[in-house]
């Protein structure tokens, strides 16, 4: 790599070290009078603690010339100047955790938003056990950098000034002395802190892998079981745990060695601090009371140096962290009209759409016009792109070329955007159901449906019956995925909770696979009598539904044809 590559890299390591740390700092400000609030405890805790190297000092100086009385008013100010400082400490631990949480979950709210706010199709890239991780541990990471790390660096720093000068004020040469360690802090600091940038991120990733393989296998525990993988399945996740203590390790060894360098010049400085008092004691330079905040001071001027060295791998595990936060930020947003058609007798035209997932198109210049009150079947073999012509009227991808645009008996329009979902219901292909009661579940498709809608959705999806011949009806509760009831019933449940939204314009993505031609029939006849009458999209691979459709459309050579 050439020089100027490497300076290149160099600067946008660092600003992406310094947009991170903006970005961190603008989540900040809310919470800018309680980290105050801390910082004052925080310090008053930390003057109050060289106060006592003083009084110390007076107290040995007060009882090495036996000046008993002075020195009881003297321990009594002791004992109330330590019991002082614990006091403040614990009250800045209570603040820091109240500021921790607060700070956590409004960060964790606001990415958590971000995440749906997200087009679709960019989020969808992501295993969700990775953006789990990214909600978890990295916005705790964050969290823990604003309210303990930073507040700690700022103490640190006055701690150090506050006590250098006032060793300073008794021996300059001890005090310019006990800085010695603060090169060697720097540098450990400095050289391995961009390591373990790396390192901290490579953590992060292999935490992310780990708990994806672990998520996802608890949700398939069936297939773990089916196909006798219980083995297998714990070797892989041994495997992915030694990948990720592997990082660990690394990582800490990074900083095994910083504190070991550190934690030496450490050591040294006491016994110098030790020596050198004992050698103006015999030249009686310094009285014994000042030898005692020697030993203080100077292990007081250097515990800060080794801590805010040691705080800088926070720091940049806060900083690594953030930018994996941050890279869902960017993520780009769904793009909103912030307009609305009348939603009545809904219509929508394709027009020379081209789209692919990857350079392989998809859909190329294809064009197709669903009229309003139509009931359209799609068909097509497997993996042909109906599904992804719902994803494109539903507006999941921003990728699209072409236009597609819903029209209305008045003549407005609307182009496919998150706006128009407010007049689509949609049963997407496969098990959608979340856990909760099955009315939870129909709520979703409209959230203030009275019981009675819930129930007519039902009878029209056909699914009343079963529904009701469940001891707790409505409020039957069923788990995750749909656990605890047939494919073919959340199939059903899934068409009245589209249903229940009266929505003009409905989409059925293989929404009967999974029912019987008889029951089929009795939703599909359902649907049709539903009121309001929706234009309707029904993809299917039943020629059985096409009674009931008005319209046959063929996805074959990336078009749309019309079949007949
Ligand atoms: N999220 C995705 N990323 C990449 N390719 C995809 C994605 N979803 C579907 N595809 C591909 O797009 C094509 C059309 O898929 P799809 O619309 O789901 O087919 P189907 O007609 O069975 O519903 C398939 O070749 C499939 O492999
Ligand atoms: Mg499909």
């Amino acid at each position: 790599m050439g020089k100027i590559e490497k300076l290149k890299r160099y600067w946008s390591r660092r600003n992406d070290a310094k947009e991170y740390f903006k970005w961190c700092l603008s989540y900040t400000k809310p919470y800018i009078p309680q980290l105050l609030l801390l910082m004052f405890f925080d310090l008053g805790a930390t003057l109050l603690s060289v106060g006592m190297a003083i009084i110390g000092k007076e107290m040995i100086d007060r009882a090495a010339v036996g000046n008993l009385s002075d020195l009881w008013k003297i321990i009594a100010i002791y004992v109330v100047v330590i019991l002082g400082a614990q006091l403040l400490g614990i009250i800045s631990t209570l603040v820091s955790t109240v500021v921790y949480e607060k700070f956590g979950f409004g960060i964790r709210k606001k990415v958590y938003r971000r995440i749906l706010d997200t087009c679709w199709i960019d989020v969808s890239k992501y295993h969700t056990g990775d953006l789990m991780t990214r909600l978890t541990s990295d916005v705790s990471a964050v969290s823990d950098g604003i309210a303990n790390t930073i507040p700690t660096i700022i103490r640190l720093v006055v701690e150090l000034l506050v006590t250098f000068f006032t060793l300073a004020y008794y021996d300059l040469r001890l005090a310019l002395f006990a800085l010695l360690v603060a090169p060697i802090a720097m540098f450990a600091s400095v050289i391995l802190g961009r390591k373990l940038k790396y390192l901290t991120v490579k953590v992060q990733e292999t935490e992310s892998k780990y708990r994806s393989f672990m998520q996802e296998s608890l949700a398939n525990i069936l297939i773990e079981k089916s196909f006798c993988l219980e083995d297998y399945s714990e070797e892989r996740l041994t495997q992915l745990r030694d990948e990720r203590i592997y990082w660990v390790f690394k990582r800490n060894r990074t900083n095994m060695y910083a504190s070991a360098a550190m934690g030496l010049s450490f050591q040294l400085g006491y016994i110098v601090a030790f020596a050198w008092g004992a050698i103006c004691i015999a030249n009686k330079t310094i009285t014994y009371g000042t030898m005692t905040v020697f030993l203080q001071l100077v292990n007081r001027i250097q515990s800060p140096i080794v801590s805010l060295a040691q705080l800088v791998p926070r720091l940049i595990s806060m900083l690594a962290s953030a930018g994996r936060i941050i890279e869902l930020q960017n993520l780009p947003k769904e793009k909103y009209e912030g307009k609305a058609i009348e939603p009545e007798k809904i219509g929508v035209k394709v027009e020379t759409v081209s789209f692919g997932y990857t350079d392989e198109l998809v859909f190329d210049q294809a064009s197709i016009d669903f009229k309003p009150g139509e009931f359209t079947a799609i068909v097509g073999k497997s993996g042909i792109g109906k599904t992804t012509l719902v994803r494109l009227i539903m507006a999941f991808t921003n990728k699209m070329k072409g236009n597609i645009e819903f029209y209305n008996a008045k003549g407005e329009t609307i182009p496919a955007c998150p706006d128009a979902r407010n007049f689509i219901a949609y049963v997407p292909q496969g098990n959608t159901l979340f856990s909760g009661s099955i009315k939870d579940n129909v709520l979703m498709g409209k959230k203030d449906a009275t019981d009675e809608e819930v129930v007519t959705a039902l009878k029209s999806a056909a699914a009343y019956d079963f529904v009701n011949e469940f001891p707790d009806g409505i409020d039957t509760v069923i788990g995750e995925k749909g656990v605890g009831i047939s494919e073919g019933q959340a199939q059903r449940i899934a068409i009245a909770r589209a249903l229940v939204r009266k929505a003009p314009f409905l989409i059925l993505d293989e929404a009967t696979s999974s029912l019987d031609e008889s029951t089929e029939l009795s939703v599909l006849e359902g649907i049709r009598r539903w009121n309001p009458s929706p234009t309707c999209l029904l993809i299917t691979h039943r020629r059985s539904v096409l009674q009931y459709c008005d319209r046959e459309i063929k996805i074959e050579n990336k078009k749309m044809v019309v079949a007949q």
